[in-house]
């Protein structure tokens, strides 16, 4: 009996990340031997959630890494949003800081738009403005949403064509599905279908796809019978599951159903290490890039 033998490439984003470092501290110390500005990046923390200060710990050790300045700033959960306003105006005029963010998610009696909003776009190294979501059809952004530039970085990096593909997107949110599926178009020439909430049947549409993006945040939301035979697989969702089963008590959970999945895929990102990473590779390059144009 033939068995069938599925191989599938795994999408290191660690490693795409760790490349990408790399070019960025050649840029780093060219400028420093220059005598130029070196990169500072801020981030505004609100409260102490678990998972929002590991991904910022992330950031700083990235920041260290990579030979650029930055600043933590911590506020309790208690602030109001118009003191938020203010802080964000400080930094916004702050000579220094080429580029901050505040992690999210923020505590529900302040506006996430109205923060987002209150950020100059162009000191917005998350890509999060509506002016940077519009930039993804401009001919010469400055900055981009940056886990949508992370995932279409690592397709490129991968040399996974778009052109001309069926791409599926699961997940329309404002921050990475949307902006995602624009990139795709705009940039990847692909035909892009966005499913969300309201999308009766995902199934119909995923099955189709020859590159299927996952953007949820529903552990297993994407079984095996929901991907065609031979597919790229980009897992984004990234749920923090807790149980004692777990070291640290904790694990990140992808949408993807990895064991089961892989076993159809072509190429497939595992959660942790895949498109996470490229989220801070690309915070990373987006500084870089705001440092350069205000400081040439
Ligand atoms: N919370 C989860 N992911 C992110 C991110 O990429 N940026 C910010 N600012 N907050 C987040």
């Amino acid at each position: 009996m033939a068995t069938e033998t599925t191989t599938y490439t795994l999408i290191d984003g660690k490693k795409v990340a760790a490349q990408i470092k790399s070019e960025i501290v050649e840029t780093v110390n060219k400028r420093k031997a220059e005598g130029k500005k070196l990169p500072h990046l801020a981030i505004i923390l609100v409260g102490d959630d678990g998972a929002s200060q590991t991904y910022v710990a992330h950031k700083v050790k990235a920041c260290k890494e990579v030979g650029f300045h930055y600043t933590m700033m911590r506020f309790a959960d208690t602030i109001s949003q118009e003191k938020l306003m203010k802080h964000i105006d400080h930094v916004n005029n702050d000579d220094d800081v080429d580029g901050f963010i505040v992690q999210l998610p923020l505590p529900d009696h302040i506006s996430v738009e109205k923060i987002t909003e209150k950020i100059r776009p162009d000191k917005d190294v998350d890509g999060f403005t509506n002016h940077n979501f519009g930039s993804i059809v401009s001919k010469n952004p400055l900055i981009m949403p940056a886990t949508p530039f992370g995932v279409m970085e690592l397709l490129r990096r991968y040399n996974i064509e778009t052109e001309g593909k069926y791409v599926v997107v699961v997940g329309a949110s404002r921050l990475t599905g949307a902006p995602l599926s624009m990139m795709l178009t705009e940039q990847g020439h692909a035909t892009v279908t966005i499913c969300h909430k309201y999308t009766q049947d995902i199934k119909k549409y995923t099955t189709h796809a020859d590159i299927l993006i996952s953007a949820v945040g529903k552990p297993g939301l994407i079984t095996a019978d929901m991907v065609k035979e031979g597919a790229v697989v980009i897992d984004i969702g990234t749920t923090r599951v807790e149980g004692p089963q777990f070291k640290n008590g904790f694990a990140l959970k992808g949408d993807v159903d990895f064991n089961a999945v892989s076993a159809k895929a072509s190429f497939i990102t595992p959660v942790p290490g895949g498109v996470g990473p490229m989220t801070i590779a690309s915070l990373l390059l987006n500084t870089l890039r705001a440092t350069e144009s205000r400081n040439p």
